[in-house]
Parts: C-alpha cells; structure tokens; sequence
C-alpha cells in the first residue's frame, strides 16, 4: 500500500468524485465528498469566511486513518470543499491526525491536532500534540519541531495514551489549549497548557477535575467565554447517571461555572445536556466579534449508519451551526441566521386550532424549517412527516407527561447500536418547568435538529425509503397553535 499522503487522498477523492450514491447526502447540512466524517475541527471564523475542518477517512465510509478534511463557507451553510489539509504522513502522527483546533496568529491560521500513536514495535499507545500552519488557509505545513506536547507533558497521575483534541484559545498575553484527558484510575478531566508563540507549550494545570459527569475520559473539551461568562463544552465518555442507572457511552456536556486564573482552575456550577437527541456529538466552537457560534457531528459513535451499510460511500454530516448566547441568564443557542434569511415562506398562520389531524403540506420540501409555538398543553400533540401508515418520524410533544422526544422506529432503515439492537427509541427532553413552547424543526433529507426555546434540542438522524410526504399536526382535543411557519 502506498504512504498516506495529502495527495493521495486528494488524488483519490478526484477519481472516486461522481460515484457517491445520494439517496440520504444532505441538501444543507455539511457531508464530505465521500468518505467517513467525524468530529469537526478548526472551526473557525477567518478572512471573512467560515472555516470548517473535520475528522476524516477518505477512503472509505468507516472510520479509519484520520486526515482533517477542509470546507469554507461565506455563511455557514453553503460549503465548498477544499484539498484535504493533514494526513497522518509522519512519525508522530502515523496512527492518525485527531481532532483540534484553529486559531488565527499573525496573519497565519495555526492548527493543534493530536498525532495518534498505536502500540507498537513493543511501545505501548501514545497520543502527542502538533501544530501547522498556514498563509493562504488552504496549504498547511506541519511544525519542523513537532511533537509540540507529548508524554513527557502529561502531568503524574494522568493517562499518556488519552491526551488528545486541544482546544486552543487566547486569553490575555497567552495562548491556551485545553486538552481532554483522564487520570491513571479512569476518572476524566480536562488539562490546560499555554505559550507565547503558538510553538513552544508548557503545561499548566488540571484546569477541571474529574467529577462524575465527566465519565471516565474526556473527548474534545472546549473553552469558551458567551457573554462574558465562563463554560467548557465537552463530551465524556462512560458516564452512568447515578439517579436512573443509565448508562450513556457518549454524552455532551455544556457546564458552566468560574474561571479561576489565579489557581488555573474551573469550578463548575452547573451542568446541561444542551442535546437530548440521539446524534450529537464532539462540538466545537469559535468566538468572533463577542459571538459564539458552535457545530457538532451529527452522529453517534457506534451506531449504524444506513449510507455506508447500502455502500453508498459516504457517512456521517455536521449539525447546523448554531450561535450560543446568554438569555435572562440562561445559555441558548439558536441556528444561524443565514440559514433562515435563505429560505421562503411556504405558509405561515398567526393563530390556528388544531382538532383532529391538520395537514401542513402535502409534497414536502426537500428541505423546510417548521416553527410551532404552543402554550398550556396539556394533552398530547404530535408533528408528523410522513403518512400514517408508511414511513414516518414523529415528534411528540406530550403535555401531560411534560416531556418532548423524537420517534425514527418507522423507517425503512433502522439505526442499530453496537450490540445489534434498533437504537430508535428516543431519549426525552423534559418541559416540566415551561408553560410556553417554541418548537423549531430543521428538516433535512436524512437529519432532523428540534430546538426548543432557542434552549435545548433533540438532534437525529433517520433513513427512509423515500423523502417524507404529507407532513401534519395532530390533537384529539383542540389545541390553539401560534406562529405556525414553514420555509423551504
Ligand atoms: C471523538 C474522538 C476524539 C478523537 C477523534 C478520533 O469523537 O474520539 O477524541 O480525537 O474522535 O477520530
């Protein structure tokens, strides 16, 4: 087999271009040109344009040697895709290019990325960091000096096989990256390192101590300041909720809490799912102009994905990107603007009774945003897309359990988990503690992302035979909709 390289994995793209099947490709959610995608990378606002870089195996639609494939966007949400930008062509970074991050420096867009190391030769696994730079954003050059941190870095106690996917960030004179990592006893916690140049790191501290939520690793811990408040956003591994016994391979966290700079330390307050779908994971964020804007993989790890069971060479997409602002004192998020701002009103009702089945559209758009907004439920109300007795995903806003959750069993092809189980029961989004409902739906050929409130969400994705017909409302008992729009 001939060394991965930039060029042959570019090389390889251009010949295999065309022999995608796109049955399920998205009409607006970001997927490569073919091959597997994970976690976003380098997302970033840079030159006047969106930055996207992403996990990624060419070669196939499994998960296998990372590269960081590359896409830049005037908006958000129109990608182009550019040459691959890392593979793993070095010593240190021979086992993949793992996620990191970007970050504009004196005229150059630096990178951070794990170098994976697997056991061999008699060594054990290792995980290292590197940096690459580059002028025009397109062409990155791998530091001559990498690896930049390695095991010798990874203060005593703590794993030097996971340290991996920096997230780095400027904050006064330094620039800082958070590193996901664990302790030797599997608790995970988060490490912080700086520099002055981008180039030369040294460690700083254990800036968020294992907790329980943080499971027994942490994933692609992330920084940030919104609205001038301090919050990581992560992803842990292993973590099994104490009160109901569940336990959740993967799951993301948005925690907020204080920045303590003195002592390097976090010390977290509170703690949300801001997903409560079944395909969120690995966000990342970046902050221009005091506003942060995030994106996550859509997916999860180790369920089926229907594109690359039927060999239509390619899985795995991004979520919409979405800001995330303080409201009354509450993190929201919210799709970007230009998502909307490109669409037309397909029909738009102020006020109207639902009493039965009311029917919203009989050829459904390739693609629509549907908002809904509802007070006092207090009986069941289901959106459907799809016909009663065919294919069909339900979002069930129960009233009396207060409780929303997402519905895909009804597909032509199910999602199974590792163990071969149908993974289409849903998790639920409580609203206990709301009279009020805004319910926005992002429809798209195989993902629906439900914000709630502009507060939580329930992200999925689904595959069906055919693109989902005759979409409805229904309530036995007269429910009273506000603001009912539908744009495509
Ligand atoms: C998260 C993750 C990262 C790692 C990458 C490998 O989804 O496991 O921790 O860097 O994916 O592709």
């Amino acid at each position: 087999m001939t060394a991965l390289s930039i060029e042959r994995a570019n090389q390889f793209i251009e010949e295999k271009e065309g022999t995608l099947d796109k049955t399920f490709y998205p009409a607006y959610h970001f997927a490569a040109p073919i091959g597997w995608i994970n976690d976003p990378n380098g997302f970033s606002y840079y030159k006047d344009q969106y930055h996207l870089f992403y996990q990624y195996n060419p070669y196939d639609s499994v998960w296998g040697p990372m590269h960081w494939g590359r896409a830049v966007s005037p908006d958000g949400i129109d990608w182009s895709h550019l040459p691959v930008a890392l593979a793993p062509d070095q010593p240190y970074d021979k086992g993949g290019c793992f996620s990191g991050s970007a970050l504009a420096h004196d005229g150059k867009l630096y990178l951070m990325y794990t170098g994976h190391l697997p056991a061999e030769d008699g060594r054990p696994l290792r995980q290292n960091q590197n940096i690459a730079y580059s002028e025009d954003g397109i062409h990155f050059e791998k530091y001559a000096k990498n690896p930049v941190l390695d095991e010798k870095d990874v203060p005593e106690g703590s794993s030097v096989e996971d340290f991996r996917d920096p997230k780095m960030f400027k904050h006064e004179d330094y620039f800082y990256a958070v590193i996901g990592s664990r302790t030797i006893d599997d608790k995970g916690q988060v490490l912080l390192y700086r520099s002055e140049n981008m180039l030369d790191w040294e460690y700083v501290s254990v800036v968020f101590q294992n907790n329980p939520y943080l499971g027994t690793m942490v994933e692609c811990p992330d920084f940030m300041e919104v609205d001038g408040k301090a919050v990581f956003m992560l992803s842990a591994m292993n973590y099994t909720d104490k009160e109901t016994d569940v336990f959740y391979p993967h799951i993301t966290w948005f925690v907020e809490g204080e920045m303590d700079w003195d002592t390097q330390t976090f010390r977290m307050t509170h703690i949300k799912e801001l997903d409560k779908g079944m395909d969120f994971y690995a966000p990342q964020s970046f902050s221009n102009e005091g506003e942060t804007t995030m994106i996550a993989w859509m997916q999860g790890w180790n369920n089926t994905i229907a594109s690359d069971t039927l060999k239509h060479g390619w899985a795995g997409q991004m979520t919409l990107p979405r800001k995330l602002f303080y409201e009354d004192g509450i993190l929201k998020q919210r799709v970007i603007p230009t998502f909307e701002q490109g669409l037309h009103t397909i029909r738009e009702e102020k006020q109207i009774t639902v009493d039965g089945e009311l029917m919203l559209t009989e050829k459904a758009p390739k693609y629509a945003m549907m908002q809904i907004h509802v007070a006092d439920l207090t009986e069941m109300l289901q959106v459907r897309l799809g016909e009663e007795t065919k294919e069909r995903i339900l979002l069930n806003i129960d009233g009396a359990n207060r409780e929303l959750s997402l519905d895909r069993a009804q597909t032509a092809y199910p999602i199974k988990d590792r163990d071969g189980k149908a993974f289409d029961k849903t998790r639920r989004l409580s609203f206990a503690d709301k009279k009020e409902l805004l319910i926005q739906i992002y429809y798209d050929t195989s993902s629906v992302e439900v914000i709630v409130n502009n507060e939580e969400s329930l992200t999925m994705t689904y595959y069906t035979s055919e693109p989902l017909q005759y979409w409805s409302i229904i309530s036995d008992v007269p429910c009273v909709l506000h603001n009912l729009k539908i744009a495509e």
